[in-house]
C-alpha cells in the first residue's frame, strides 16, 4: 500500500498535497513540514472502528451506558469540562509555558485518585522535581502513579500494565515515536503521539488528558492540528506575571464552551476564585479619570471587571493605539464612532486601553464600558462614584441591548454599586427599586449622562 505525503503548516494545521514556502492559510513562513500519513490498511487494523463493527445502527438503539465523570476537586474546573470529565474523553489543556498547566493537572490528580487510578506522565520533569512540586501543592495522594518517561512507546507499554483510568501527559511536545525521524515538537511528531493516545483512549475508555504548549503569538504551535481530534480544549490564559488564570473551554463535546473557571497562582498552587468580580475589583480606584467598572456574562456567570483607558496628546506622527485585554479593532472602531458621532477629537491622542487583573473581555457588552473609560481619560474627568455599565455601541452610536441584563444588574448591586448605564432594554420592576438605571439611546447620551 503506497504511503500518502502531505505537507501540515505547523501554526495553523492547514493540510496540502504540496509544499508551500508560505502557508495559504494562515500566512506563516515555514511552517509547513512533511508528514506520512499511515496507509489505510495499516491504520484500520490499529482503528476502534472495525470492520464489522461499524454498521448503521438506529439512533434510539444507540447505547451510550452511563455518561459518568470524574469529579477534579476543583470546582471551576469541573464546570468547564461541563461537569467533570467524561470517561474514555480526551482532553488537551493548551497554554503558555509557565501558566500553571502542569499544576492544575497535579492538584487535579489529589482528588481524582480516591475513586480512580491515575497515572501522570511528564516529560518534563523527573520524578524528584514531581514530588517536590506536589510536596509544594500539598499532594500527598499515595495513590498517585508518575511516569518520567518520553517514548511513546515506552508510555503505552507502561500504561498497558497499569491500567489506569485516567492518563496524565505533560506534555505533547517532549514525546515522541521513535520509528518516526521528525524530531519531538514537530507537526509530525505531534499529530502521530496524539493519534497513538487518541486511538488509546477510545479502546480503552481510559480518559486522557494532554498538555499542549502555545507559542507567543498565541497560536498552539503544534496542539492546533490536535483541536479536530480532541473532544474537549481548555485554554489556561491570564498574564504569568498577574496572580489571576482563567481556564477557558475552546471546543466541548460534552459541555457549553461559555463558561469559564478563574483561579489565582499562589505560593502553594492555584487556588478558585470563588468571587471573581470582587478579586478584579480590588484595587479599583475612586476619583480617578480614565476607567469604568464593566460587567460582562462569561458563560452563566456574571463577571464585573474594571476598563481603564489612557488617552494622551500624540507627540509626532501618527497616533498611538494599544489594546489589552479587549479586542484591538473593536477599540480602533468605537474611537471612530466616539469621533464621528460624540465629537470627542480623538484622532491626535495616543490611547491605551487595559482591563485590570489580566482578563480577557470578548464580550460586545464591554463596548460602553470602554466608550466611557475612553471619554473619561479624554476629557480628564472621573465617572461619578459606584458607576458601572454595560452594552453594546452600534456603528451610528446608537446603544444596543444585551442579554442578561437583570444578573448583570444583580451582580453589580451585590458588590455594592448604585448606578447603571445600559442600553434602552426592559428590567425587572424589583431592579429599578434597587439600583439607579440610567437608559441611554445612544452613547452620546450615556457619556452626557455621567461626564
Ligand atoms: P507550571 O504549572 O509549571 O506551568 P506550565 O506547566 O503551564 O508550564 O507553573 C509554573 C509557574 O507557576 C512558575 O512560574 C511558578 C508558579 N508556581 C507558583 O507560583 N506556585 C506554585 O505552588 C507552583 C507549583 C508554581
Ligand atoms: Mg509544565
Amino acid at each position: 500500500m503506497k504511503q500518502k505525503t502531505v505537507f501540515l503548516c505547523g501554526d495553523c494545521g492547514y493540510e496540502s498535497p504540496k509544499w508551500y514556502g508560505k502557508c495559504p492559510s494562515c500566512g506563516a513562513w515555514n511552517t509547513m513540514s512533511e508528514f506520512k500519513e499511515k496507509p489505510v490498511s495499516a491504520a484500520r487494523g490499529t482503528n476502534t472502528f472495525q470492520r464489522g463493527e461499524s454498521r448503521p445502527t438506529l439512533l434510539k438503539d444507540i447505547d451510550t451506558g452511563d455518561e459518568s465523570r470524574f469529579h477534579s476537586g476543583i470546582g471551576e474546573l469541573d464546570r468547564v469540562l461541563g461537569g467533570g470529565a467524561v470517561h474514555g474523553s480526551f482532553v488537551l489543556v493548551g497554554g503558555e509555558p509557565g501558566i500553571g498547566k502542569s499544576t492544575l493537572l497535579l492538584q487535579m490528580c489529589q482528588e481524582m485518585c480516591k475513586n480512580a487510578r491515575v497515572l501522570y506522565v511528564s516529560g518534563e520533569e523527573s520524578l524528584k522535581q514531581i514530588k517536590i512540586r506536589a510536596a509544594r501543592l500539598h499532594i500527598s495522594s499515595p495513590e498517585l502513579y508518575i511516569l518520567a518517561e518520553t517514548d511513546m512507546e515506552q508510555i503505552i507499554n507502561e500504561t498497558e500494565l497499569l491500567e489506569p483510568d485516567i492518563l496524565i501527559v505533560d506534555s505533547i511536545q517532549t514525546v515522541y515515536k521513535r520509528d518516526l525521524t521528525a524530531a519531538p515538537g514537530g507537526t509530525t511528531q505531534i499529530k502521530e503521539c496524539a493519534m497513538s493516545l487518541m486511538q488509546y483512549a477510545k479502546n480503552r475508555n481510559v480518559t486522557i488528558f494532554i498538555v499542549g504548549h502555545v507559542n507567543k503569538e498565541g497560536t498552539l504551535a503544534g496542539p492546533k492540528i490536535l483541536e479536530h481530534m480532541v473532544d474537549c480544549v481548555l485554554y489556561f490564559e491570564g498574564e504569568s506575571a498577574g496572580p489571576f488564570r482563567c481556564l477557558r473551554a475552546a471546543k466541548n463535546r460534552y459541555g457549553s464552551t461559555n463558561e469559564i473557571g478563574v483561579f489565582e497562582m499562589s505560593d502553594h498552587g492555584l487556588l478558585e476564585v470563588q468571587n471573581p468580580s470582587a478579586a478584579m475589583l480590588a484595587g479599583h480606584p475612586q476619583g480617578a479619570s480614565g476607567n469604568c467598572i464593566a460587567c460582562v456574562m462569561e458563560g452563566s456567570r456574571p463577571l464585573l471587571a474594571e476598563v481603564q483607558a489612557l488617552a494622551a496628546k500624540t507627540q509626532f506622527g501618527v497616533p498611538r493605539r494599544t489594546a489589552a485585554g479587549v479586542d484591538y479593532n473593536r477599540m480602533v472602531l468605537l474611537l471612530a464612532i466616539l469621533e464621528k458621532r460624540c465629537g470627542l477629537f480623538l484622532s491626535s491622542s495616543d490611547v491605551y486601553v487595559n482591563v485590570v487583573g489580566g482578563m480577557r473581555l470578548d464580550e460586545p457588552a464591554v463596548d460602553l464600558p470602554m466608550v466611557l473609560a475612553i471619554a473619561s481619560s479624554f476629557r480628564d474627568k472621573p465617572l461619578p462614584e459606584g458607576v458601572m455599565s454595560f452594552g453594546e455601541v452600534g456603528l451610528t452610536g446608537e446603544l444596543r441591548a444585551v442579554s442578561n441584563p437583570g444578573q448583570r444588574i444583580n451582580e453589580a448591586y451585590r458588590l455594592g454599586f448604585h448606578t447603571c448605564i445600559m442600553p434602552m432594554q426592559d428590567v425587572d420592576e424589583d431592579l429599578l427599586q434597587k439600583m439607579n438605571i440610567v437608559r441611554a439611546k445612544t452613547v452620546g447620551d450615556a457619556i452626557r449622562a455621567v461626564l
